[in-house]
C-alpha cells in the first residue's frame, strides 16, 4: 500500500516533517509505502528548492494545485491563518490531514476545520508532537497506572529566548490575524496539550499577558510594524477533576532556548520532565522505603511506549526528528489501519477554547470557565 503525501509549506516544520517522511517505511506496517508526492509554497523558488532538497517528486506554486496531483494525504506546516482552507478543501476531497498546531487563529476557524474532517470522515491529526516521546508517553502511563496516585498539582514552563531583542525582526509570529497570539498559541499551545494529556480538562483559568515590545524592524525596511500578541503568559488553571496548575510560556527568557518542562504531583508521588533532557523521566515513589527516597531517573529505552520503534537500547537517545517521526508514523499507521489518530483536531479544538479562556481572562482579570467543546 502507498501513502501518497502533499504536503504546504517548505519553512522550519516543512523541513522536520519531510524528513520524517523519507525514513517512515522503516517504521510503519510492513508493506505500506510513505510518497512524498507534491510540496507547494508561495514562490517558485520556494516549492522548487524545497522539492528538490525535500526529495519530493513534484512542486507547485499555490497550495490549490496540490489536488491537481494524486494524492492521499495533505500535511499543513503554513502560518496558522493558511490552516483552516487548506484543511477544509482537503477534507472536502476526501483526503486524510496532519495539521500544525495551533489549527487556526480561534476558536470558530478551529471548529470549522473540525466539523469538514469529520464530516468527511478522513483521519486527522493535531502536530502536538511534544507529546509523542516516550518519556512523556510513560508518565501518562504511570498516572494511569495509580502509580503517583491522586493527582493535586501540574505545572509547566514552555521558555525560550529568541524574541527579547527588540531588533528581532516583525515576522507572522508577532501578528494576531496571523498567528491567533503569541507565546501561548506558538508554544504554551504544546504545555497546554501536556496539561490535557496528563491530568484532564481545565475547568476554569486565570491568566496574565504582557507584550515587552509594541513594535518590530519589519524585515529589510526602515518601517517598524505594531505587535499585537502576547510575548508571555502565565496562568493558573483549575482542573476539574480537583487539581491545580500553573503555566508559563514567554519568548523572552534569556538563556532558554527550548525549555519545556512539567511536574505533576500526587498523593503517592511525582513525575518531572524536561525536554532538553528527553530520555530520561523523573520518578518519585512515596512507596519506597524511607531509606532509600529520592527521584529515580528512568532511562528511555525500547521498553517504553512509543519508544520500542526507536533504537535497541536506552542510552541511544532520541530528540527532535524522533517527535516528527512518531508523530508521522501514528498518522500513516491510523489511515492504513483506517482508524482515528491521536491527537485528533477535536484535541486542537479543546486547546483552542482553552487559549480563548485564558485571552479573556488576561482581558478581564477574572476567573475565566474553559467551554468544553469537544
Ligand atoms: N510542533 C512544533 O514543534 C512546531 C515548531 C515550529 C512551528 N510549528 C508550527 O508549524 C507551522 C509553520 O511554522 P514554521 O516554523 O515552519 O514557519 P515558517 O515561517 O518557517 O514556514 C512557513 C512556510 O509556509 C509558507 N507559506 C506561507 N503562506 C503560504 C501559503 N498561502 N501557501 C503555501 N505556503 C505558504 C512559507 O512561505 C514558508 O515556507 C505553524 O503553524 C507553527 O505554529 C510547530
Amino acid at each position: 500500500m502507498e501513502i501518497k503525501i502533499a504536503q504546504v509549506g517548505t519553512g522550519f516544520m516543512g523541513k522536520t516533517h519531510s524528513i520524517a517522511y523519507r525514513v517512515l517505511s522503516t517504521f510503519v506496517p510492513a508493506g505500506v509505502k510513505v510518497k512524498l508526492q507534491v510540496l507547494a509554497d508561495v514562490t517558485e523558488e520556494l516549492a522548487r528548492d524545497g522539492a528538490r532538497k525535500f526529495g519530493y517528486e513534484n512542486w507547485v506554486v499555490g497550495w490549490e494545485k496540490i489536488f491537481d496531483h494524486d494524492i492521499d494525504a495533505v500535511d499543513i506546516v503554513t502560518p496558522n491563518d493558511v490552516h483552516p482552507a487548506i484543511a477544509i478543501e482537503a477534507a472536502r476531497r476526501g483526503k486524510h490531514v496532519i495539521c500544525e498546531k495551533p489549527l487556526a487563529i480561534n476558536v470558530a476557524k478551529t471548529r470549522e476545520m473540525v466539523e469538514a474532517v469529520e464530516k468527511a470522515g478522513v483521519v486527522n491529526m493535531v502536530c502536538f508532537n511534544y507529546r509523542q516521546i516516550p518519556a512523556v508517553v510513560m508518565a501518562k502511563k504511570l498516572i494511569d497506572e495509580g502509580a503517583i496516585g491522586k493527582l493535586y498539582h501540574f505545572r509547566a514552563q514552555y521558555l525560550q529566548d529568541w524574541c527579547v531583542d527588540p531588533e528581532s525582526p516583525f515576522v507572522w509570529r508577532f501578528q494576531a490575524s496571523r498567528a491567533g497570539s503569541g507565546s501561548l498559541g506558538d508554544i504554551g499551545s504544546h504545555a497546554i496539550d501536556y496539561a490535557r494529556y496528563l491530568v484532564g480538562e481545565f475547568d476554569e483559568v486565570v491568566a496574565l499577558t504582557e507584550t515587552f515590545v509594541k513594535e518590530r524592524p519589519l524585515p529589510g525596511a526602515r518601517d517598524v510594524h505594531p505587535v499585537d500578541v502576547d510575548d508571555a503568559v502565565n496562568m493558573l488553571i483549575r482542573f476539574k477533576n480537583g487539581a491545580i496548575g500553573c503555566l508559563e510560556a514567554s519568548r523572552f527568557c534569556y538563556g532558554r532556548k527550548n525549555y519545556l518542562t512539567f511536574e505533576v504531583n500526587g498523593s503517592q508521588g511525582s513525575l518531572y520532565f524536561d525536554w532538553e533532557h528527553c530520555n530520561d523521566l523523573f520518578f518519585y515513589s512515596a512507596r519506597d522505603r524511607e531509606d532509600r527516597q529520592g527521584y529515580r531517573d528512568i532511562k528511555i529505552g525500547p521498553m517504553h511506549p512509543h519508544a520500542e520503534a526507536l533504537w535497541p537500547i536506552p542510552g541511544i537517545n532520541m530528540a527532535y526528528v524522533e517527535t516528527a517521526i512518531l508523530q508521522a508514523k501514528e498518522f500513516v499507521t491510523a489511515i492504513v489501519e483506517g482508524r482515528q489518530a491521536v491527537p485528533s483536531f477535536r484535541d486542537g479544538l479543546q486547546v483552542a477554547s482553552i487559549m480563548e479562556a485564558v485571552l479573556q481572562s488576561a482581558a478581564t482579570g477574572s476567573w475565566t470557565k474553559v467551554p468544553l467543546v469537544v
